[in-house]
């Protein structure tokens, strides 16, 4: 494995959260969220933006939550399956979030997907995390 490609360390993948990291596809910057799937230390990854709405993130800049083991977009209360991405409740069940691929080697997580290059941990430089023009389910 590349360092270069070294995300972080599995450890550092919650199983009851979201690592968020930051990837490039050349000069556009992009977000993906980590997850622990069960005990055994493997690991998913998705990019951070909801099928629902596909402008909107996941989180609010810290990483998605998990509810019930369940991913939670933070804009309507979607809730997806964590091993297979897909929507399990919300407006837009049946539709699956967007694969990264990763791989976990020597205790760490290593982006192994070609159409991107690992930037750093935490969001991208360039996402505004303003709610802009759309509504939550807060109201904000
Ligand atoms: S934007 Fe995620 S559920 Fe609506």
């Amino acid at each position: 494995m590349d360092e270069a490609d070294r995300i972080a360390d599995v450890d550092a993948v919650p199983d009851d959260g979201t690592l968020l990291c930051s990837v490039r596809d050349g000069f556009d910057e992009d977000e993906v969220i980590l997850t622990r799937l069960g005990g055994d230390g493997s690991v998913a990854a998705w990019r951070n933006y909801c099928p629902h709405w596909t402008d909107v993130r996941l989180d609010r800049g810290s990483g998605a939550s998990v509810r019930d083991g369940e991913l939670l977009c933070a804009k309507h209360g979607a809730t997806f399956r964590p091993g297979d991405g897909e929507c399990t409740h919300g407006p837009c069940e049946g539709a699956n979030l967007d694969p990264v691929d990763v791989t976990v080697a020597d205790g760490g997580v290593y982006l192994t997907d070609d159409r991107f290059e690992f930037d750093g941990i935490g969001p991208a430089s360039d996402v505004d995390l303003s709610t802009g023009s759309r509504i939550d389910f807060s109201g904000n």
